[in-house]
C-alpha cells in the first residue's frame, strides 16, 4: 500500500488527504486528491489485488437517498449503508452489482480549498468514524469480505529480471 500510495504521488502528483486504520489490521485505506475534492482514488488493503469499489457522486442528499431506495426496492443486495464518512464527509450506499462488484451511491464530498490540509488517521474500530449518522451497520467481518471483489487475474506483473 505504501509503493503504490508513493507511486501516485511521484508519477501522478496525487496528494494523501487522510487514511484509515484498525487495531488489527494498522493502516488499511488512504484516501489519495488529484484536486480539491477530498479524494479521487482510495488505495485499500485487501486479500488480492483487485478493484475494491466504484463510487457514482448523486448530485444532493435528496437524489442519493432517492437512488439508494430505488436500488433497496428493485431488491438489490445492499452491503453497507445508508451512512454519511467521517473522513471526506461524503454519504454512503454500497451495493453489489450483477456481476459481484461493490458499487457506491454518495454525495457531499468535502472539498479541501487550502494547501494547508494535514492528513488524519481514522480508526475505524470506532463506529462514529465509520458513520457519523449512526443509520449504517457498524462495519463488519462480513461486511468487509462481502465488498471485497475477485481477484484481478489481468492484473500486470512484471517479467523476473
Ligand atoms: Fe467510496
Amino acid at each position: 500500500m505504501a509503493a503504490t500510495k508513493a507511486w501516485y504521488e511521484t508519477h501522478l502528483g496525487f496528494k494523501h488527504s487522510d487514511s484509515l486504520s484498525s487495531p488489527h489490521m494498522g493502516e488499511m485505506m488512504h484516501f489519495m486528491r488529484c484536486n480539491d475534492w477530498h479524494h479521487s482514488l482510495a488505495i485499500a488493503r485487501g486479500p488480492h489485488t483487485s478493484v475494491h469499489h466504484v463510487s457514482f457522486e448523486m448530485r444532493g442528499l435528496d437524489e442519493y437517498m432517492r437512488g439508494t431506495g430505488r436500488v433497496m426496492r428493485a431488491g438489490i443486495k445492499k452491503v453497507w449503508g445508508p451512512g454519511r464518512h467521517l473522513a471526506g464527509n461524503n454519504t454512503f450506499s454500497y451495493f453489489l452489482d450483477p456481476s459481484g462488484n461493490t458499487m457506491e451511491y454518495t454525495t457531499e464530498l468535502e472539498r479541501l480549498e487550502t494547501d494547508e490540509w494535514h492528513p488524519s488517521v481514522y480508526d475505524i474500530s470506532d463506529p462514529k468514524n465509520q458513520d457519523q449518522w449512526g443509520t449504517a451497520d457498524p462495519m463488519s467481518e462480513l461486511i468487509a469480505r462481502e465488498s471485497f471483489n475477485d481477484p484481478d487475474h489481468g492484473v500486470f506483473v512484471p517479467p523476473p529480471v
